[in-house]
């Protein structure tokens, strides 16, 4: 069965639009989606072998258990997932629900590239087809013979809604309620636990992590021709309480001036920039997000210690 890619990639000029809003904002913050070139795609599923980042486990032991209850859930459609990463988590719903196709989609083409190649292989009767765009800006799919007249189920797995503060993360499930047009959603969101187990989750004693926050840096160096010294930037992660997320972020070791497609930014000592956020939800935050955002919660899945939850969204009405 084939495999097609369609590229809807952001241009470099709204990189350099977002990079420079990024720099003027205070605290400064960029979207999480730049920390994913192809060597920050390499490095997140080095992250996800960590000993303290238990969360690609336990939902991939969650979605292997209840594969054949999600399925008899789902029905028929093509299956959509945003962020599919390295894909080590579709493959329980590709084996059971049979989609006539799969839609990938990710904003790294390399993820895209290696995981299609993959699953082709083990799902030699379902039509692959990438997409790599900004989903958190995509409002429908793009016109495809093997979508058309098709129920659409989406699956956002890895927490990865957590990236978005609380007002985006409700923006994003509209839009992907528009774009399911009428399709259910399972979400993957990891829920609030000790601060301690958390921050080690997002700061390894590896360093991998550490490694991939700076690696946006690099990434910026190359794109946008920037003059930024990766190892003049600490890495930290950060329980907010208040907030219920854990802030990831690089901090000025000093007061320097870099230079970014020609424009000049300057640090202070321990200025901080925020590469991103991870917002935890308990299953009455997760409730209250899915209602804000049209959606209504119908079964949930979790693991032994209730720490993740797969949701099983359907619009509301
Ligand atoms: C945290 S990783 C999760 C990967 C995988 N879904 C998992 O659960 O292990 C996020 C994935 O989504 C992609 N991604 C992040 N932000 C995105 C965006 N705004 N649009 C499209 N893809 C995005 C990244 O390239 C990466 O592959």
């Amino acid at each position: 069965m084939s495999i097609e890619l369609i590229d809807l990639q952001p241009a470099v000029a709204d990189l350099v639009q977002l990079v420079r809003d990024g720099m003027r904002a205070r605290p400064r913050q960029l979207p999480a989606w730049l920390l994913y070139d192809a060597e920050g795609s390499r490095l997140f599923s080095k992250i996800c072998e960590q000993p303290e980042y238990g969360l690609t486990r336990t939902e991939i032991a969650l979605l292997k258990d209840h594969a054949d209850d999600i399925a008899r859930t789902a029905g028929h459609g093509v299956v959509v997932e945003f962020g599919i990463g390295n894909a080590r988590k579709v493959d329980p719903l590709l084996s059971t629900i049979q989609p006539p196709a799969f839609v990938a989609l990710d904003i790294s083409p390399s993820a895209l590239e290696q995981s299609l190649t993959g699953l082709a292989g083990s799902h030699p009767n379902t039509a692959m087809v990438g997409i790599c765009c900004d989903h958190s800006h995509l409002t429908d799919l793009p016109e495809h013979p093997r979508l058309n007249g098709q129920r659409r189920i989406g699956f956002f797995p890895g927490s990865s809604l957590g990236n978005f503060l609380r007002n985006d993360a409700v923006r994003v499930l509209r839009q992907f309620r528009q774009l399911l047009a009428g399709g259910p959603l399972l979400l993957g969101l990891d829920q609030p636990r000790d601060p301690t187990a958390l921050e080690a989750a997002y700061d390894d004693a590896a360093g991998v992590s550490a490694a991939f926050a700076r690696n946006l840096l690099s990434r910026l160096n190359r794109d946008l021709q920037g003059t930024i010294d990766p190892q003049r930037f600490a890495y930290r992660a950060v329980w907010q309480e208040a907030e219920q997320r854990i802030e990831m972020a690089l901090v000025s070791r000093c007061e320097q001036s870099i230079e970014l497609a020609g424009e000049t930014w300057t640090f202070q000592a321990h200025e901080r920039l925020i590469t991103e956020h991870s917002l935890k939800y308990s299953p009455a935050a997760a409730a209250d997000l899915a209602a804000a955002a049209g959606w209504r919660i119908q079964r949930r899945w979790h693991d032994r210690d209730d720490s993740f939850s797969l949701h099983w969204l359907e619009p509301a009405d």
